[in-house]
């Protein structure tokens, strides 16, 4: 986490910032990093999930206003959940984080709306977040906005096949608002990640002990992705995986798609 916060970030991405599924993993990495650099938060998850708790830690760790939210962010008015819970803060930077719940597991394993829900976590709810936060952010003329992608996003693959089509969603659309609010002074990025040491991972069924899985750790993910905004459209985190994603782009997608799903049915023990 940055020790030294930077006026400059505050006054360009504050007073307030918006993460959305930030009691635990990368986006609780969010809210610390934000607020380290003067930012006050919105935190926002589902009930009775430690939300609160997480809220009280990072007040405690930066001294900065926090504010929680309730939301199920795959309902249908989490919109309306969230706008009358914002609507007197001044939010600078928005942060779309939660996606990864329930994303490993064969596509015809499980009933189809496990994948609706991930389509309404990753593609749906970002877009209502952008949109209204977004119409803010321009009307402003400054500000930035987060979204999270993945490695597995680059091929459809075997195993995380609404997943890995839902992250590459975010990518493209990173992409397109990054275009089309770059004249109106918001910052956009998409964070290309790799694995992350978060709850969510280390309890997504992987084949190795959880306590020695490699991976990267989230305040690592926040602290870069925050540099990297107003620098890049995207970003691949991590040099390692800035690696493996150039090598990806270079295959035939059937190499790529191979690859990828090789990977996962390692990861995960499967056959
Ligand atoms: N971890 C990795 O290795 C990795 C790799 C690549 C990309 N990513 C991406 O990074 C992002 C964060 O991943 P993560 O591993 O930190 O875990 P995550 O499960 O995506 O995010 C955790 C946060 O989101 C909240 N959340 C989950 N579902 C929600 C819902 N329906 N409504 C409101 N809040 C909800 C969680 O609270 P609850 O307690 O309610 O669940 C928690 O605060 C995701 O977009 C994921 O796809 C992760």
């Amino acid at each position: 986490m940055a020790d030294d916060p930077s006026p400059s970030f505050a006054d360009r991405y504050g007073p307030w910032g918006l993460v959305l599924g930030a009691s635990h993993g990368i986006g609780n990495a969010f809210a610390h990093e934000l607020a380290a650099r003067g930012v006050s938060v919105v935190m926002a998850a589902r009930p009775d999930d430690g939300l609160d708790a997480a809220a009280d830690a990072v007040r405690a760790a930066h001294g900065v206003e926090v504010r929680t939210v309730e939301v199920d962010l795959i309902a249908d008015d989490m919109i309306g959940r969230l706008a009358p819970a914002t609507a007197d803060l001044d939010i600078g930077l928005l942060a779309c984080v939660a996606g990864g719940v329930d994303s490993v597991g064969r596509f015809l394993d499980h009933p189809a709306e496990r994948a609706e829900r991930l389509v309404r976590l990753n593609c749906l709810a970002p877009i209502r977040a952008c949109h209204h936060y977004g119409s803010h952010l321009r009307a402003r003329g400054r500000g930035g906005i987060v979204l999270i992608s993945s490695l597995a996003g680059v091929f459809g693959t075997d195993g995380t096949v609404a997943y890995s089509a839902a992250k590459s969603f975010d990518l493209v659309l990173a992409q397109g608002l990054w275009a089309e609010l770059r004249p109106h002074g918001v910052d956009v990025i998409g964070l290309v990640l790799g694995n992350v040491r978060t709850p969510t991972l280390l309890a997504s069924g992987l084949r190795h002990d959880p306590d020695t899985f490699p991976g990267m750790e989230p305040d690592e993910v926040a602290r870069v992705g925050l540099d990297r905004l107003g620098e890049a459209p995207m970003w691949v985190v991590g040099d390692d995986n800035r690696m493996i994603y150039e090598t990806l782009r270079t295959l035939p997608a059937v190499d790529g798609i191979d690859a990828m799903s090789a990977g996962v049915r390692a990861q995960y023990g499967w056959d």
